[in-house]
Protein backbone atom coordinates (compact mmCIF):
# COMPACT_ATOMS: atom_id res chain seq x y z
CA UNK A 1 0.00 0.00 0.00
CA UNK A 2 1.19 3.78 -0.66
CA UNK A 3 2.44 5.74 2.35
CA UNK A 4 0.08 8.34 2.95
CA UNK A 5 1.51 12.22 3.27
CA UNK A 6 0.32 12.27 7.68
CA UNK A 7 2.61 8.88 7.94
CA UNK A 8 5.44 10.53 6.37
CA UNK A 9 5.74 14.01 7.75
CA UNK A 10 5.11 12.05 11.60
CA UNK A 11 7.54 9.82 11.03
CA UNK A 12 10.21 12.56 10.87
CA UNK A 13 8.00 14.84 13.11
CA UNK A 14 8.72 11.94 15.63
CA UNK A 15 12.67 12.03 14.47
CA UNK A 16 12.24 9.02 12.74
CA UNK A 17 14.06 8.30 9.16
CA UNK A 18 12.67 8.39 5.79
CA UNK A 19 12.05 4.73 3.97
CA UNK A 20 13.04 4.80 0.12
CA UNK A 21 9.59 3.99 -0.58
CA UNK A 22 8.23 6.51 1.43
CA UNK A 23 11.19 9.57 -0.31
CA UNK A 24 10.39 8.61 -3.71
CA UNK A 25 6.39 8.54 -3.25
CA UNK A 26 6.20 12.18 -1.46
CA UNK A 27 8.57 13.98 -4.18
CA UNK A 28 7.18 12.09 -7.00
CA UNK A 29 3.42 12.82 -5.33
CA UNK A 30 4.50 16.72 -4.59
CA UNK A 31 5.72 16.97 -8.32
CA UNK A 32 2.62 15.69 -9.22
CA UNK A 33 0.25 17.68 -7.42
CA UNK A 34 -0.96 15.35 -5.36
CA UNK A 35 0.85 16.09 -2.13
CA UNK A 36 -0.56 19.53 -0.79
CA UNK A 37 1.74 22.70 -0.36
CA UNK A 38 0.77 22.59 3.48
CA UNK A 39 1.95 18.96 3.86
CA UNK A 40 5.48 19.37 2.26
CA UNK A 41 5.80 22.53 4.55
CA UNK A 42 5.26 20.63 7.16
CA UNK A 43 7.79 17.68 5.80
CA UNK A 44 10.32 20.62 4.96
CA UNK A 45 9.89 22.08 8.73
CA UNK A 46 9.95 18.45 10.41
CA UNK A 47 13.47 17.59 8.35
CA UNK A 48 14.75 21.11 9.57
CA UNK A 49 14.16 20.25 12.88
CA UNK A 50 15.23 16.17 13.01
CA UNK A 51 17.46 16.47 10.07
CA UNK A 52 17.98 13.45 7.67
CA UNK A 53 21.30 10.69 7.40
CA UNK A 54 23.42 10.16 4.53
CA UNK A 55 20.94 7.18 3.31
CA UNK A 56 17.88 9.76 3.26
CA UNK A 57 20.07 12.69 1.71
CA UNK A 58 21.48 10.31 -1.11
CA UNK A 59 17.72 9.15 -1.43
CA UNK A 60 15.85 12.60 -1.36
CA UNK A 61 18.30 13.66 -4.23
CA UNK A 62 18.05 10.57 -6.59
CA UNK A 63 14.70 11.45 -6.21
CA UNK A 64 14.82 15.13 -6.80
CA UNK A 65 16.82 13.96 -10.24
CA UNK A 66 14.58 11.67 -11.14
CA UNK A 67 11.55 14.56 -10.96
CA UNK A 68 12.80 15.35 -14.32
CA UNK A 69 15.09 14.96 -17.25
CA UNK A 70 18.88 14.70 -16.89
CA UNK A 71 20.90 16.44 -19.60
CA UNK A 72 23.41 14.70 -21.86
CA UNK A 73 25.26 17.05 -23.14
CA UNK A 74 27.05 16.52 -26.62
CA UNK A 75 30.95 15.98 -26.43
CA UNK A 76 32.71 19.60 -26.73
CA UNK A 77 36.17 18.24 -27.55
CA UNK A 78 36.74 19.60 -24.01
CA UNK A 79 36.19 18.73 -20.41
CA UNK A 80 33.07 19.78 -18.99
CA UNK A 81 33.41 21.85 -15.42
CA UNK A 82 30.96 23.72 -13.40
CA UNK A 83 30.69 26.03 -10.01
CA UNK A 84 28.23 26.95 -7.88
CA UNK A 85 28.09 29.19 -5.01
CA UNK A 86 25.75 28.84 -1.89
CA UNK A 87 25.38 32.70 -2.44
CA UNK A 88 27.07 35.61 -1.11
CA UNK A 89 27.01 39.45 -1.18
CA UNK A 90 28.60 41.03 -4.33
CA UNK A 91 29.28 37.46 -5.24
CA UNK A 92 30.16 37.90 -8.95
CA UNK A 93 32.51 35.15 -9.36
CA UNK A 94 30.95 33.30 -12.23
CA UNK A 95 31.11 36.38 -14.30
CA UNK A 96 35.07 36.12 -14.51
CA UNK A 97 35.65 32.38 -13.78
CA UNK A 98 33.38 31.33 -16.31
CA UNK A 99 35.65 32.73 -19.14
CA UNK A 100 38.98 31.92 -17.30
CA UNK A 101 38.39 28.70 -17.42
CA UNK A 102 37.22 28.38 -20.95
CA UNK A 103 40.61 30.44 -21.43
CA UNK A 104 42.26 27.13 -19.79
CA UNK A 105 40.96 24.97 -21.56
CA UNK A 106 38.04 23.32 -20.16
CA UNK A 107 34.39 23.76 -20.93
CA UNK A 108 32.01 25.26 -18.26
CA UNK A 109 27.57 24.76 -18.43
CA UNK A 110 26.65 27.21 -15.68
CA UNK A 111 22.86 26.79 -15.56
CA UNK A 112 21.88 29.74 -13.20
CA UNK A 113 19.38 31.07 -11.26
CA UNK A 114 18.07 33.99 -10.08
CA UNK A 115 18.23 35.90 -7.04
CA UNK A 116 16.26 36.24 -4.17
CA UNK A 117 16.06 38.26 -0.78
CA UNK A 118 19.77 39.51 0.09
CA UNK A 119 22.41 37.66 -2.61
CA UNK A 120 22.18 38.56 -6.20
CA UNK A 121 21.14 36.22 -9.01
CA UNK A 122 23.79 35.86 -11.53
CA UNK A 123 21.46 35.91 -14.12
CA UNK A 124 19.86 39.55 -13.29
CA UNK A 125 23.47 40.57 -13.26
CA UNK A 126 23.78 39.80 -16.73
CA UNK A 127 20.29 41.20 -18.06
CA UNK A 128 21.74 44.40 -17.12
CA UNK A 129 23.93 43.99 -19.82
CA UNK A 130 21.77 45.68 -23.20
CA UNK A 131 20.71 42.94 -25.13
CA UNK A 132 21.70 40.02 -23.24
CA UNK A 133 19.19 36.85 -22.92
CA UNK A 134 19.17 34.18 -20.77
CA UNK A 135 16.63 31.34 -21.61
CA UNK A 136 19.18 29.03 -24.86
CA UNK A 137 17.65 26.28 -25.67
CA UNK A 138 19.67 22.64 -25.38
CA UNK A 139 20.96 22.77 -28.94
CA UNK A 140 22.00 26.12 -28.44
CA UNK A 141 24.07 25.85 -24.79
CA UNK A 142 25.91 22.43 -26.53
CA UNK A 143 26.90 25.04 -29.61
CA UNK A 144 27.89 28.00 -27.68
CA UNK A 145 29.97 25.26 -25.59
CA UNK A 146 31.86 24.08 -28.07
CA UNK A 147 32.71 27.53 -29.47
CA UNK A 148 33.26 29.83 -26.83
CA UNK A 149 33.87 26.83 -24.10
CA UNK A 150 31.68 28.96 -21.77
CA UNK A 151 27.69 29.45 -21.06
CA UNK A 152 25.79 30.91 -18.77
CA UNK A 153 22.16 30.91 -18.94
CA UNK A 154 19.00 30.14 -16.92
CA UNK A 155 18.11 26.59 -15.98
CA UNK A 156 15.32 24.81 -18.05
CA UNK A 157 12.08 23.68 -16.36
CA UNK A 158 12.66 20.34 -16.86
CA UNK A 159 15.89 20.14 -14.86
CA UNK A 160 14.73 18.88 -10.71
CA UNK A 161 11.59 20.30 -11.57
CA UNK A 162 10.74 19.06 -7.74
CA UNK A 163 13.62 21.46 -6.70
CA UNK A 164 11.89 24.46 -8.35
CA UNK A 165 8.78 23.70 -6.59
CA UNK A 166 9.92 23.05 -2.78
CA UNK A 167 12.59 25.51 -3.10
CA UNK A 168 9.69 27.94 -3.70
CA UNK A 169 8.03 26.27 -0.72
CA UNK A 170 11.10 26.65 1.74
CA UNK A 171 11.80 30.31 0.64
CA UNK A 172 7.92 31.45 2.27
CA UNK A 173 8.41 28.88 4.99
CA UNK A 174 11.37 29.51 7.09
CA UNK A 175 12.62 26.16 6.09
CA UNK A 176 15.55 27.57 3.52
CA UNK A 177 18.14 26.55 6.21
CA UNK A 178 18.14 22.98 6.65
CA UNK A 179 22.02 21.42 5.63
CA UNK A 180 19.83 18.52 4.09
CA UNK A 181 18.05 20.26 2.22
CA UNK A 182 20.29 22.61 1.09
CA UNK A 183 22.46 20.20 -0.16
CA UNK A 184 20.06 17.57 -1.92
CA UNK A 185 18.33 20.91 -3.92
CA UNK A 186 21.97 22.22 -4.79
CA UNK A 187 23.08 18.78 -5.72
CA UNK A 188 20.07 17.40 -7.40
CA UNK A 189 20.53 20.51 -10.12
CA UNK A 190 23.75 19.71 -10.82
CA UNK A 191 23.96 16.36 -11.29
CA UNK A 192 20.92 16.58 -14.02
CA UNK A 193 22.87 19.58 -15.74
CA UNK A 194 25.31 16.87 -16.65
CA UNK A 195 28.76 18.50 -15.52
CA UNK A 196 31.73 16.54 -15.96
CA UNK A 197 33.25 18.05 -12.72
CA UNK A 198 31.91 20.41 -10.16
CA UNK A 199 33.62 22.81 -7.57
CA UNK A 200 31.38 24.27 -4.93
CA UNK A 201 32.14 27.79 -3.27
CA UNK A 202 30.77 27.37 0.08
CA UNK A 203 30.39 30.64 1.72
CA UNK A 204 30.55 30.99 5.50
CA UNK A 205 29.80 34.37 7.46
CA UNK A 206 26.90 36.96 8.27
CA UNK A 207 25.95 37.56 4.49
CA UNK A 208 25.56 33.33 3.98
CA UNK A 209 23.12 30.63 4.69
CA UNK A 210 25.96 29.06 6.86
CA UNK A 211 27.00 31.58 9.50
CA UNK A 212 29.38 28.97 11.19
CA UNK A 213 32.68 27.32 9.99
CA UNK A 214 31.16 23.81 11.14
CA UNK A 215 28.24 24.42 9.84
CA UNK A 216 29.46 24.80 6.66
CA UNK A 217 31.71 22.27 6.72
CA UNK A 218 28.75 19.87 7.70
CA UNK A 219 26.61 21.68 4.37
CA UNK A 220 30.59 21.02 2.38
CA UNK A 221 30.67 17.50 3.21
CA UNK A 222 27.78 16.75 2.35
CA UNK A 223 27.84 17.76 -1.03
CA UNK A 224 30.57 16.15 -1.57
CA UNK A 225 29.56 12.69 -0.68
CA UNK A 226 26.27 13.61 -2.62
CA UNK A 227 28.40 14.27 -5.76
CA UNK A 228 30.78 11.39 -5.14
CA UNK A 229 27.66 8.99 -4.52
CA UNK A 230 26.50 9.77 -7.77
CA UNK A 231 29.93 9.74 -10.10
CA UNK A 232 30.15 13.85 -10.08
CA UNK A 233 34.20 14.80 -9.30
CA UNK A 234 32.98 16.98 -6.30
CA UNK A 235 35.31 19.23 -4.33
CA UNK A 236 34.24 22.56 -2.27
CA UNK A 237 36.05 25.26 -1.12
CA UNK A 238 35.04 27.14 2.26
CA UNK A 239 35.50 30.49 1.70
CA UNK A 240 34.37 33.70 3.94
CA UNK A 241 31.45 35.83 3.42
CA UNK A 242 31.71 38.26 6.51
CA UNK A 243 32.56 41.16 3.95
CA UNK A 244 31.17 41.92 0.98
CA UNK A 245 32.96 40.67 -1.68
CA UNK A 246 35.15 42.95 -3.81
CA UNK A 247 33.78 46.54 -4.07
CA UNK A 248 30.91 46.50 -5.93
CA UNK A 249 27.50 44.80 -4.93
CA UNK A 250 24.46 45.02 -7.40
CA UNK A 251 23.85 43.91 -10.83
CA UNK A 252 25.41 46.21 -13.33
CA UNK A 253 28.21 47.70 -10.74
CA UNK A 254 29.12 43.30 -10.11
CA UNK A 255 29.47 43.55 -14.32
CA UNK A 256 31.70 46.30 -14.19
CA UNK A 257 34.05 44.96 -11.76
CA UNK A 258 33.58 41.54 -13.57
CA UNK A 259 35.08 43.26 -16.32
CA UNK A 260 37.93 44.85 -14.29
CA UNK A 261 39.15 41.66 -13.57
CA UNK A 262 39.04 40.36 -16.68
CA UNK A 263 41.18 43.05 -18.21
CA UNK A 264 43.89 41.88 -15.54
CA UNK A 265 42.82 44.40 -12.68
CA UNK A 266 40.39 44.44 -9.93
CA UNK A 267 39.82 44.23 -6.37
CA UNK A 268 42.17 41.55 -5.04
CA UNK A 269 40.09 39.32 -2.99
CA UNK A 270 37.50 38.73 -6.41
CA UNK A 271 40.72 37.76 -8.33
CA UNK A 272 41.65 35.84 -5.47
CA UNK A 273 38.96 33.67 -5.06
CA UNK A 274 38.15 33.76 -8.89
CA UNK A 275 41.84 32.34 -9.51
CA UNK A 276 41.60 29.78 -6.05
CA UNK A 277 37.97 28.17 -7.79
CA UNK A 278 39.68 28.05 -11.84
CA UNK A 279 42.80 26.05 -9.83
CA UNK A 280 40.27 23.67 -8.81
CA UNK A 281 37.82 22.95 -11.48
CA UNK A 282 41.22 22.90 -13.73
CA UNK A 283 42.40 20.52 -11.36
CA UNK A 284 38.89 18.29 -11.68
CA UNK A 285 39.22 18.85 -15.90
CA UNK A 286 42.72 16.95 -15.49
CA UNK A 287 44.30 20.25 -16.93
CA UNK A 288 46.89 21.29 -14.27
CA UNK A 289 49.58 22.70 -16.84
CA UNK A 290 47.93 25.66 -17.07
CA UNK A 291 48.24 28.66 -14.58
CA UNK A 292 44.58 30.42 -14.19
CA UNK A 293 47.17 33.61 -12.60
CA UNK A 294 49.06 33.89 -16.08
CA UNK A 295 45.77 33.49 -17.99
CA UNK A 296 44.10 36.02 -16.23
CA UNK A 297 46.76 38.53 -16.13
CA UNK A 298 47.73 38.43 -19.79
CA UNK A 299 43.80 39.84 -20.20
CA UNK A 300 43.09 36.46 -22.62
CA UNK A 301 40.07 35.75 -20.50
CA UNK A 302 38.27 38.94 -21.87
CA UNK A 303 38.21 38.07 -25.53
CA UNK A 304 35.99 34.73 -24.35
CA UNK A 305 33.63 36.70 -21.90
CA UNK A 306 33.01 39.29 -25.14
CA UNK A 307 32.33 36.12 -27.18
CA UNK A 308 30.43 34.63 -24.68
CA UNK A 309 28.52 37.61 -23.98
CA UNK A 310 27.61 38.09 -28.01
CA UNK A 311 26.84 34.52 -28.40
CA UNK A 312 23.81 35.42 -25.85
CA UNK A 313 23.03 38.86 -28.19
CA UNK A 314 24.41 41.41 -25.27
CA UNK A 315 26.67 44.10 -26.22
CA UNK A 316 29.77 43.68 -24.21
CA UNK A 317 30.79 47.56 -25.53
CA UNK A 318 27.74 48.80 -24.65
CA UNK A 319 27.38 51.05 -21.96
CA UNK A 320 26.14 49.39 -18.75
CA UNK A 321 23.13 51.64 -17.18
CA UNK A 322 24.25 54.31 -14.55
CA UNK A 323 21.44 55.05 -11.83
CA UNK A 324 19.56 58.04 -11.10
CA UNK A 325 20.52 58.81 -7.81
CA UNK A 326 24.34 58.30 -6.29
CA UNK A 327 24.08 59.26 -2.80
CA UNK A 328 26.71 58.72 -0.09
CA UNK A 329 27.02 57.46 3.38
CA UNK A 330 30.32 58.96 4.85
CA UNK A 331 31.71 58.17 8.38
CA UNK A 332 30.71 60.50 11.53
CA UNK A 333 33.87 60.48 13.10
CA UNK A 334 37.51 59.76 12.39
CA UNK A 335 39.03 56.19 13.24
CA UNK A 336 39.54 52.91 11.33
CA UNK A 337 37.03 50.97 9.40
CA UNK A 338 36.47 48.11 11.93
CA UNK A 339 33.32 46.09 10.39
CA UNK A 340 31.54 46.35 6.94
CA UNK A 341 29.21 43.57 7.57
CA UNK A 342 27.93 42.00 3.99
CA UNK A 343 24.30 40.81 5.52
CA UNK A 344 24.37 44.66 6.26
CA UNK A 345 25.51 45.74 2.49
CA UNK A 346 23.41 43.49 1.19
CA UNK A 347 20.02 44.06 2.74
CA UNK A 348 20.96 47.89 1.74
CA UNK A 349 21.72 46.89 -2.01
CA UNK A 350 18.01 45.23 -2.11
CA UNK A 351 16.45 47.74 -0.52
CA UNK A 352 18.20 50.03 -3.46
CA UNK A 353 16.42 47.97 -5.94
CA UNK A 354 19.21 45.60 -6.61
CA UNK A 355 17.41 42.55 -5.76
CA UNK A 356 13.52 41.10 -5.02
CA UNK A 357 11.17 40.44 -2.65
CA UNK A 358 9.25 38.16 -4.05
CA UNK A 359 10.06 35.97 -7.26
CA UNK A 360 7.61 37.64 -9.49
CA UNK A 361 9.73 41.04 -8.47
CA UNK A 362 11.77 43.15 -11.50
CA UNK A 363 15.43 44.09 -10.53
CA UNK A 364 16.67 47.55 -10.99
CA UNK A 365 20.07 46.88 -13.30
CA UNK A 366 21.45 50.04 -11.84
CA UNK A 367 20.70 49.67 -8.48
CA UNK A 368 23.06 48.55 -5.37
CA UNK A 369 26.67 49.59 -3.45
CA UNK A 370 29.70 50.52 -4.34
CA UNK A 371 32.34 50.70 -1.43
CA UNK A 372 35.21 53.02 -1.29
CA UNK A 373 37.06 51.97 1.76
CA UNK A 374 38.20 48.61 2.79
CA UNK A 375 37.67 46.95 6.47
CA UNK A 376 41.13 48.14 8.65
CA UNK A 377 41.60 51.03 6.36
CA UNK A 378 42.11 54.79 8.29
CA UNK A 379 39.13 57.38 7.32
CA UNK A 380 38.51 60.83 8.44
CA UNK A 381 34.90 62.40 9.49
CA UNK A 382 33.15 63.29 6.69
CA UNK A 383 34.81 60.92 4.15
CA UNK A 384 32.70 58.85 1.87
CA UNK A 385 32.63 55.13 2.91
CA UNK A 386 30.42 54.16 0.29
CA UNK A 387 27.58 54.65 -2.72
CA UNK A 388 24.13 53.92 -2.71
CA UNK A 389 23.11 53.80 -6.11
CA UNK A 390 19.36 53.95 -7.07
CA UNK A 391 16.44 54.89 -9.28
CA UNK A 392 14.38 54.92 -6.36
CA UNK A 393 15.25 57.80 -4.14
CA UNK A 394 12.15 56.62 -1.38
CA UNK A 395 14.55 53.43 -1.02
CA UNK A 396 17.32 55.92 0.37
CA UNK A 397 16.36 55.71 4.50
CA UNK A 398 15.54 51.88 4.34
CA UNK A 399 18.90 51.09 2.95
CA UNK A 400 21.03 53.38 5.15
CA UNK A 401 18.75 51.77 8.04
CA UNK A 402 20.15 48.60 6.76
CA UNK A 403 23.61 50.18 7.18
CA UNK A 404 23.51 51.17 10.24
CA UNK A 405 24.93 49.01 12.49
CA UNK A 406 26.74 47.34 10.06
CA UNK A 407 29.45 49.87 8.97
CA UNK A 408 31.33 50.46 12.21
CA UNK A 409 34.01 53.16 12.06
CA UNK A 410 36.54 52.74 15.93
CA UNK A 411 38.79 54.73 17.35
CA UNK A 412 42.16 53.34 15.82
CA UNK A 413 43.42 52.41 20.05
CA UNK A 414 40.79 49.90 19.79
CA UNK A 415 42.80 47.70 18.44
CA UNK A 416 43.51 45.94 15.06
CA UNK A 417 40.68 46.18 12.19
CA UNK A 418 41.42 42.96 9.74
CA UNK A 419 39.19 41.51 7.27
CA UNK A 420 39.38 37.55 8.14
CA UNK A 421 41.35 35.48 5.48
CA UNK A 422 39.00 34.87 2.54
CA UNK A 423 39.76 31.22 1.69
CA UNK A 424 39.28 29.35 5.32
CA UNK A 425 39.53 25.38 4.09
CA UNK A 426 38.29 23.22 1.46
CA UNK A 427 36.52 19.50 1.45
CA UNK A 428 37.61 16.94 -0.92
CA UNK A 429 36.27 13.29 -1.30
N1 LIG B 1 20.53 27.30 -3.38
C1 LIG B 1 19.79 26.28 -3.87
O1 LIG B 1 19.78 26.01 -5.07
N2 LIG B 1 19.06 25.57 -2.99
C2 LIG B 1 19.04 25.83 -1.69
O2 LIG B 1 18.36 25.12 -0.96
C3 LIG B 1 19.80 26.89 -1.19
C4 LIG B 1 20.55 27.61 -2.07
Amino acid sequence: MAPSAVEVINAKRDGGRLTDEQIDWVLAGYTAGDVADEQMAALAMAILLNGMDAAEVARWTQAMIDSGEVLSLPDVGRPLVDKHSTGGVGDKITLPLAPLVAACGAAVPQLSGRGLGHTGGTLDKLESIPGWRAALSLDEIAAQLADVGAVICATTPTLAPADRKLYALRDVTGTVESIPLIASSIMSKKIAEGTGGLVLDVKVGSGAFMKTLPHARELAATMVEIGTAHGLATTALLTDMSVPLGRAVGNALEVAESVEVLRGGGPADVVELTVALAREMLALAGLTDVDPVEVLASGAAYPVWERMIAAQGGDPAAPLPMARHVVPVVAQTDGVLAQCDAMAVGIAAWRLGAGRARKEDTVQAAAGVRLLVDVGEQVSAGQPLLELHTDTPQALPGARAALAAGLVVADPGSGPAVRPPLLLDAVRP
